[in-house]
């Protein structure tokens, strides 16, 4: 199969995650006999420093013309002190609502390997498989009016039906195709927004019968999330609880460097990203933690190219380094050695069981 991608470096540690990804994506199409068509863009930081805007046209003209998008990561101390509009945050979230990439994917499991790296004990921290289905271009992030004044500052909190009957269909058919447990998260007690969320959730669950839905609010949510966290299936929630749960969810399985994520929509194009951040304190030391990125390619191979076998042997691939005991420094476990980088993804590459040649893959730096 031919496809075109395009690799949204960023900032911080985003140049070395992608790069990591993108050798796995080259393996991967050696072996099978692919042809991905790489195409690099700015986004961010860099995109600001280039041209003063942090989402530029070039990059959303080449985007638009790919079949999935893969990102690492936006922001830096560097433009902490710029105005709004010139943040690189601003280009990760125009880029969702440009290509209306309303359905955040999130999953978060436990890897027997890693369970001495995380912060809760074996026995809570073990069988965790869950995925958090986000709201991604509505609610807090996006609703108008905004303002802000030196004594006065307003953000609005705003969903229509169709924004909310979409993604609760999204969440509804991923927990058809996993355990079929749902738990809708909210904040209805207090909050308009999420009585119209509950009520659609109700209308919708009709369409569902095997699915097994629990209504919950936000904050028992972020309690059980600690202390029982492989009692949850899927999760779908809005934009905001989204973004916090899904941080929170990352630490279980040992750090916020191992989760992966797609953001899509209906006809399955999509962005596919790591969860953590550009990580600038550890920018440019070859210290990071690429499997996030990888897994999240192995997301674009499954979902956006409907090539399983390949997802599969990525993602075995990666399980196979860190049961053999290969770390990276966030998941440093003690008595073992610490990967760099590079170290580590070399050996994801020789899991994959190929020698690295790039004549399948034609490059093209615009
Ligand atoms: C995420 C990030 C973004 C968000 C930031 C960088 C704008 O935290 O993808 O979770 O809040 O959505
Ligand atoms: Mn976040």
């Amino acid at each position: 199969m031919e496809k075109t991608i395009t690799v949204l470096p960023g900032d911080g540690i985003g140049p070395e995650v992608t790069e990591a990804a993108v050798k796995v994506l080259q393996t991967i199409a050696k072996r099978f006999n692919h042809t991905f068509n790489l195409h690099y863009e700015l986004i961010g930081g860099a995109a600001i420093d280039d041209c003063e805007n942090p989402l530029p046209e070039e990059t959303i003209k080449q985007c638009s013309q790919s079949d999935a998008i893969l990102l690492g990561a936006v922001g830096g101390p560097k433009w902490d002190q710029n105005p709004s509009h010139l943040r690189p945050e601003k280009g990760l979230l125009a880029i969702r609502k440009h290509f209306g990439l309303y359905a955040n994917i999130r999953p978060v499991k436990a890897i027997p390997a890693l369970l001495d790296s995380s912060p809760l004990k074996k026995e809570v921290a073990e069988n965790v498989d869950l995925v958090i289905v986000r709201e991604l271009t509505g609610g807090l992030y996006f609703s108008e009016p905004r303002e802000k004044s030196h004594d006065h500052a307003l953000d609005t909190l705003a969903y229509s039906r169709t924004e909310i009957e979409r993604i609760v269909d999204t969440a509804f058919q991923i927990a058809r195709s996993r355990r079929g447990k749902l738990a809708s998260v909210d904040k209805a007690n207090v909050l308009d927004t999420s009585k119209l969320w509950r009520e659609i959730v109700e209308e919708k669950r009709q369409n569902y019968p095997d699915v097994e839905l629990e209504h919950m609010l936000v904050d028992s949510t972020a309690m059980k999330m600690i202390t029982q966290p492989s009692a949850f299936d899927v999760i779908v929630t809005e934009n905001m609880f989204g973004d916090i749960l899904s941080d929170e969810a990352s630490v279980i399985t040992g750090s916020l460097g191992m989760l992966p994520s797609a953001s899509t929509r209906e006809d399955g194009f999509g962005l596919y990203e790591p969860v953590h951040g550009s990580a600038p304190d550890i920018a440019g030391q070859n210290k990071a933690n690429p499997a996030a990125t990888i897994l999240s390619a192995a997301m674009m191979l499954r979902e956006a190219f409907q090539m399983e076998t390949e997802a599969a042997a990525v993602e075995e691939a990666v399980f196979n380094v860190l049961n053999d005991g290969n770390f990276t420094g966030d998941l440093q476990v003690e008595g073992k050695r610490v990967l760099s980088t590079t170290e580590w993804t070399a050996k994801v590459l020789e899991e994959l069981d190929s020698e690295f040649v790039s004549d399948s893959i034609m490059f093209s730096y615009v």
